[in-house]
């Protein structure tokens, strides 16, 4: 069976800070054993829900979804291939759903989003007289 790994080494595999590592835990994102010492010892697939950690936020995915998400799976076990392709079919309309949303935003921000400002030339042409304001609160043309 192989070695349990120290915090630090955690860290330094996984390129995740000490402090992070304590705030996923608690969290319930990871777990750890404690030595007579009171020191915390990772079993070495720790590694694996820290990459897929990292992953899912550098993609935008909140920790409580990624919480759930490994809550889901069974006796909280680390996720399989086969879980990580579960879980990231879960994520992808979540995730078509952001990249749609960014895309608008890229494409809109230089032309009349609705703000009711008023400022910019095209606003008497595409929002005439603060209309979208009917709507609601924010930038209409974003928030659709
Ligand atoms: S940009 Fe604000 S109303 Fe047009």
């Amino acid at each position: 069976m192989a070695r349990e790994l120290t915090v630090g080494e955690v860290a330094a595999r996984s390129g995740v800070t000490v402090s992070a590592l304590h705030f996923y835990e608690t969290r319930g994102l990871i777990a750890s054993n404690r030595t007579a010492g009171n020191q915390r010892r990772y079993a070495r697939d720790v590694l694996r829900r820290v990459a897929i950690i990292k992953v899912a936020q550098e993609v935008g995915i909140p920790l409580a979804d990624i919480a759930a998400a490994f809550a889901s799976l069974p006796e909280g076990r680390t996720p399989t291939r086969g879980d990580w392709g579960r879980l990231s079919r879960q994520w992808r309309d979540d995730l078509d759903r952001r990249i749609a949303r960014l895309q608008g935003l890229r494409d809109g921000l230089t032309d009349c989003i609705g703000c009711g400002c008023m400022s910019i030339d095209r606003c008497p042409l595409r929002n005439p007289h603060d209309r979208l304001a009917a709507e609601g609160p924010g930038a209409r043309r974003l928030v659709r």
